[in-house]
Order: C-alpha cells, then sequence, then structure tokens
C-alpha cells in the first residue's frame, strides 16, 4: 500500500522512500542536463544535481558544498517572482530546463506562479517536480495555531495551502501526467507532459485564486485529496527496470510504464 488513510480519514500516512532518495533515483535516472530549483534553503536538494544548475532561493544558508560535480552552478538571492522577472531561465541554460524541483514559498498564489514561469522554459519531455503537496494532515496547512491543534509529530511541519495544485492541475490541464509519490514527510507530485507554449494556467490565474482563496483542506477534506492525489509507490516506481535516458523517447514510454499502479 503506497498510502493510507488513518483516523478516521483524518490522517495521510505516506510509507515511501524519503523525499530526498527519490530526487536523487530522479537525477540518476534522468540524468538531465539543466536542473533548476526553487527554495534551497541549506542546500541538500541542489546538491544532489550534477549537471548545470541554477538555484533561486531569497535566503540561501548553504551547509554544503552545492558546486561539487557540476559544470556549472548559479545561485540568485532573490525570490522567485524577482528572478523571473529579471532573468530568462532558459537562457542562462542555452536551452530548456530538463528537470525542476519547486520547493520555494509554501503558498499556492507562489507555487502556481512558479509552476507557470517554470514550465515556459521547459521542453516537452522535461520533469517538473513538486513538494509538499500531500500534508500529512490538515493542521500542517495552516498557521502556528492550527499546528498546535494538530498531532505532536506534524507541528515541526508547515505544507501551507501547495496542495490545491493537485485538483488545479489536473482540471485545468489534464494533458499533463501528474504522479503523486508516497515520499515522506510530505509527498512529491512529479509531472510530465508538459507544454511550455500552453498559457491556460497563465489566463486562468487570476479566476484560479478567486476560486481557491476561501477553501481550505479543513473544508475541502483529506480524503478528497487523498482520492485525487492517488499516491504510488514511490519504491515501485524506483525499482522500475526500464532504462532512463532523458529525454530520449525511450524515456517516455518508461516513465509510462513506471507509473503504472504495480
Ligand atoms: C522548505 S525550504 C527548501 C528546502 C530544500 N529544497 C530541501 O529540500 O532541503 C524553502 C525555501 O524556500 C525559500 N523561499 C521562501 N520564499 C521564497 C520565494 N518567494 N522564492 C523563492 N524561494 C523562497 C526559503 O528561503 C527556503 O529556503
Amino acid at each position: 500500500m503506497a498510502a493510507v488513510l488513518q483516523r478516521g480519514g483524518r490522517e495521510i500516512w505516506l510509507d515511501g522512500p524519503h523525499y530526498m532518495d527519490v530526487l536523487r533515483a530522479l537525477h540518476a535516472r534522468l540524468k538531465p542536463a539543466s536542473y533548476f530549483e526553487i527554495g534551497t534553503l541549506h542546500g541538500q536538494t541542489l546538491a544532489l544535481a550534477r549537471c548545470a544548475s541554477v538555484a533561486v532561493d531569497p535566503a540561501f544558508q548553504l551547509t554544503c558544498d552545492v558546486h561539487e560535480g557540476k559544470p556549472s552552478c548559479r545561485l540568485f538571492e532573490q525570490t522567485s517572482d524577482d528572478f523571473f522577472a529579471t532573468h530568462d531561465l532558459a537562457a542562462l541554460f542555452g536551452g530548456p530546463v530538463e528537470l525542476a524541483f519547486l520547493d520555494g514559498m509554501h503558498a499556492f498564489a507562489f507555487l502556481l506562479r512558479d509552476f507557470i514561469n517554470t514550465e515556459r522554459a521547459s521542453a516537452p519531455g522535461s520533469t517538473i517536480v513538486l513538494h509538499d503537496c500531500l500534508p500529512r494532515e490538515a493542521s500542517m496547512t495552516g498557521g502556528p495555531e492550527r499546528r498546535e491543534q494538530g498531532l505532536a509529530r506534524y507541528r515541526g511541519y508547515w505544507t501551507g495551502d501547495v496542495w490545491k495544485m493537485v485538483p488545479v492541475l489536473r482540471a485545468l490541464r489534464p494533458e499533463i501526467s501528474l504522479t503523486c509519490l508516497d515520499a515522506p514527510p510530505t509527498g512529491l507530485v512529479v509531472c510530465t507532459g508538459l507544454d511550455p507554449a500552453s498559457r491556460v494556467l497563465a489566463n486562468a490565474y487570476d479566476a484560479t485564486l478567486a476560486k481557491w482563496a476561501p477553501v481550505d483542506i479543513y473544508d475541502y477534506g483529506l480524503p478528497r485529496l487523498h482520492a485525487e492525489a492517488d499516491p504510488r509507490s514511490a519504491a515501485a516506481w524506483l525499482d522500475a527496470k526500464a532504462p532512463f535516458s532523458h529525454p530520449q523517447p525511450a524515456w517516455k514510454r518508461a516513465i509510462k510504464r513506471a507509473f503504472r499502479r504495480p
């Protein structure tokens, strides 16, 4: 079982490999030529990349060598909005972003903008991974008071309302293959089948925010989100025998096979 609802649907139990292990495997399998990251903090996720990398964070607190093994690594100490307003991401790489990890501000409006801007700089065969979209219980999505009311084991975590990306992408961009993985602590959402030319999300941005602003997970319901996310076993996906050689056509077939429920 990849993920189960506990305590009468009030908790999602994710028992797959840690998200860092899944990201490490993604780098090893996809062997992207370019990696883009929003939200770097100590640098643990950026350090996994072995290719030309660009990372954005308004407050880097690096505790590891993020340059090791990379032909180039450029750090932009600014918000992602400022970064996209002042830089052409694809031009920085001299080509599209092949793998991106979006883990900046945990607010739906921010992640939606980050996704729109990153997809624009991607290729159809690229992969965008979202973090924190599977809150383990409702309290993780709220402010300090809400978190105090939640289970003690989750009090250190704040996912905000980025969970809304799952129903919104499923509804507005059904052609994107969205695979939610049971990677603790708060899941990974792997997005493939991108369309850099699509303006659907950008055009629907204001209406989407207006529609979703009043919705919180307490009303929406964790079981409903769980059903829509339909988390898959990251372990089964990691064990997939298929050869990954991004961005060749074989990679596309492989990822489809790997993402099928075991
Ligand atoms: C959860 S941490 C990232 C952790 C890292 N990816 C990891 O897994 O180890 C979130 C980071 O997002 C950064 N952040 C906050 N607001 C941001 C924004 N508007 N644009 C980009 N990054 C932002 C914070 O400074 C923080 O370092």
